[in-house]
């Protein structure tokens, strides 16, 4: 794909979908010192695909954070569904059963199978016990292999999972994931590392599931070019601060935020460094 010229929002309608994620002038930190994150603002339209851009340690995975209620803002506001993401909180807790979040390291544990890490998405509906006891449901196993043949790890079911390959692993995730029967996805480099058909593979999973579930996914990547192609929207992060919304329109990149920058200095930024 070629990248061609950049052009101002202004000459496009705004789709008015109800917003999914907002955020308002965001900032974050670990600590009282770094600001990691500076004023963020952002709105994600439901059922779009949006993928978040940047080199090491810009700030991704704290955006993602922020979106899940892992972390709360040090300043500014967050709302995901209208409501304010905070894991500890219990009123946020059915809002996050919704939420289906694969971490950058994927978060599978090894030694139990490929099933039984699929129904570990089951959980928040289920309960505890379930997983204590290993016990799941006779139609939730069957929902778990039905996600599994999806993903394309049928006759893989009985599988441990560090037996896996990389592409096979993510795929775990996302039935898991999907196990969880989510509205809202929040996927950390699940295609990172990964050669481009099996990329694309992942990819395609997820662009099903925004047509037939109306999934929203939020997604980090490494690949600018990637992220174009499958993308509704692409912010891109640099030092803690959204320097960039862009998206394609017909056969032009559109920059929704600026309207000015080149094309040129967009792939600059990725050529030089797009490793984690
Ligand atoms: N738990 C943490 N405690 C302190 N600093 C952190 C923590 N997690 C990330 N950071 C710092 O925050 C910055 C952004 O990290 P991160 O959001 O993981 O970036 P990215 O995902 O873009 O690589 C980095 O400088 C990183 O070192
Ligand atoms: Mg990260």
């Amino acid at each position: 794909m070629e990248l061609l010229q950049i052009t101002s929002s202004s000459d496009f309608p705004l789709i008015s979908t109800k917003k999914i994620v907002q955020m308002n002038n965001v900032h974050a930190s670990y600590d009282s010192k770094n600001h990691i994150l500076k004023e963020i603002t952002l709105s994600i339209d439901r059922g779009t695909i949006y993928v978040i851009i940047g080199q090491s340690g810009s700030g991704k995975s704290t955006l993602l954070k922020l979106m899940n209620g892992m972390m709360i803002p040090s300043k500014g506001t967050v709302k995901i569904d209208y409501q304010t993401p905070n894991i500890n909180d219990p009123k946020f807790k059915s809002l996050m059963h919704n939420i289906g979040y694969i971490p950058q390291s994927l978060g599978l544990i090894k030694n139990i199978t490929v099933l039984e890490n699929t129904l570990i998405g089951a959980l928040p509906r289920l309960g505890k016990i379930h997983a204590l006891l290993k016990i799941f449901p006779e139609e939730e196993i069957r929902e778990a292999k039905k996600i599994l043949k999806q993903v394309g790890l049928e006759g893989k079911e009985y599988r441990k999972a560090y037996m896996l390959s990389g592409g096979e692993k993510r795929r775990v995730a996302i039935a898991r994931a999907f196990m969880q029967k989510p509205t809202l996805l929040l996927a950390d480099e699940i295609v990172s590392e990964l050669d481009s058909v099996t990329a694309r593979e992942i990819m395609n999973l997820i662009a099903d599931a925004q047509k037939t579930m109306n999934l929203t996914a939020i997604m980090v990547h490494h690949d600018l070019q990637l992220a174009l192609e499958y993308a509704n929207r692409v912010a891109v992060i640099k030092e803690g601060e959204k320097i960039l919304e862009i998206g394609i329109e017909g056969d032009k990149i559109v920059d929704f935020q600026t309207g000015n920058l080149a094309t040129d200095e967009i792939m600059e930024m990725y050529s030089t460094d797009t490793k984690k």
